[in-house]
């Protein structure tokens, strides 16, 4: 069996280009699993897994608790809104107890940017990081390239835009390592407040006009306003925003060519994206979700392959 080079998901940035192909191969044979009848198979069954979620979550919790039981390991679920977490105990605490009752994997989404390394650092079970503050979200930056490769064949060679509140996004990073290792060429869109200053360090194009940013790309990857981030006030109002990044279908229409439209949600119907061009045929948005599951099973699968050894 090929095993990966890291013990843990933390972030893109510590996998290789073979580990992301491994990953991708894995994931083909579960996508296939999961559009069975019957969508289980049995190979962790001796694996319990913690899903530890901090900060909130629909599409990630969901997918992650899906492929865990569509690999049959047990599951246990902690959120910290109902969790002793509100009485005062520190993360390290919170986990050691858990990791107490025999756990040998954490799933973990937490609001602070480290947490994941944090606690692969100071534990001995595998842990995914499922969303770090506004660092890495490594299973949605898997996702989406598995998709583009889904649809376009190959990410290699690719041009692909992510727009929008790219300071605040743990998609956006993951994404562009993920993207960038695969042989992609990468621009982030959006108005200069929102684009971190660091940027440049990347290797990526950046471009502040949406219609030149469409012209130019093959995918464009809308990401959400997160306002639950902002600190102070990035542009004059959503309705400003959404007439200057967000993507309806008249801009869509009027490119002269066809390209894939992607969000990770979740969707701020009229901000980012018109709901015609979120549930248009150009949109892979329910696509990415469906692999989200594979994806997961893959990497869970592969580091529990790594327990023990
Ligand atoms: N894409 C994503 O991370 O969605 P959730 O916040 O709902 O998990």
């Amino acid at each position: 069996m090929e095993h990966l080079s890291v013990d843990h998901l933390v972030g893109i940035r510590d996998l290789t280009r073979q580990d992301i192909e491994l990953i991708f191969k894995t994931a083909d044979s579960f996508k296939e699993v999961i559009n069975r009848p019957i969508k289980k198979v049995p190979s962790l069954r001796d694996i319990t897994i913690a899903n530890l979620f901090f900060e909130n979550s629909t599409r990630t919790r969901l997918s992650f608790e899906l492929a865990e039981k569509r690999l049959s390991a047990d599951v246990v679920n902690f959120s910290a809104s109902s969790s002793s977490v509100k009485k005062g105990e520190t993360l390290i605490d919170t986990v050691n107890n858990i990791l107490s009752m025999k756990v040998d994997m954490v799933v973990m989404r937490h609001p602070n940017p480290g947490a994941a390394k944090f606690l692969s650092e100071r534990t001995n079970t595998r842990v995914i990081n499922a969303g770090d503050g506004t660092h890495e979200h490594p299973t949605q930056g898997l996702l989406d390239a598995f998709s583009i490769r889904e649809r376009l064949g190959s990410v290699e060679g690719k041009k692909v835009v992510i727009v929008g509140d790219i300071l605040h996004s743990r998609v956006a990073l993951s994404n562009i390592y993920t993207l960038q290792k695969l042989g992609a060429e990468v621009m982030v869109c959006g108005p200069t407040t929102l684009i971190p200053k660091y940027i440049h360090t990347l290797g990526i194009k950046v471009e502040h006009n949406l219609r030149r940013a469409l012209e130019w790309c093959d995918v464009a990857n809308m990401l959400r306003i997160q306002l639950e981030r902002q600190d102070i006030q990035y542009f004059p109002s959503l309705r400003e925003y959404s007439m200057q990044y967000g993507l309806n279908k008249e801009i869509l229409d009027s490119l002269g060519k066809e390209i894939i439209v992607m969000h990770p949600g979740p969707i701020n119907r009229g901000v980012e994206i018109t709901s015609d061009v979120a549930d248009s045929s150009q949109s892979i948005i329910l696509q990415q979700v469906e692999n989200g599951v594979a994806i997961r099973m893959a990497v869970i699968y592969l580091l529990a392959a790594k327990i023990g050894r």
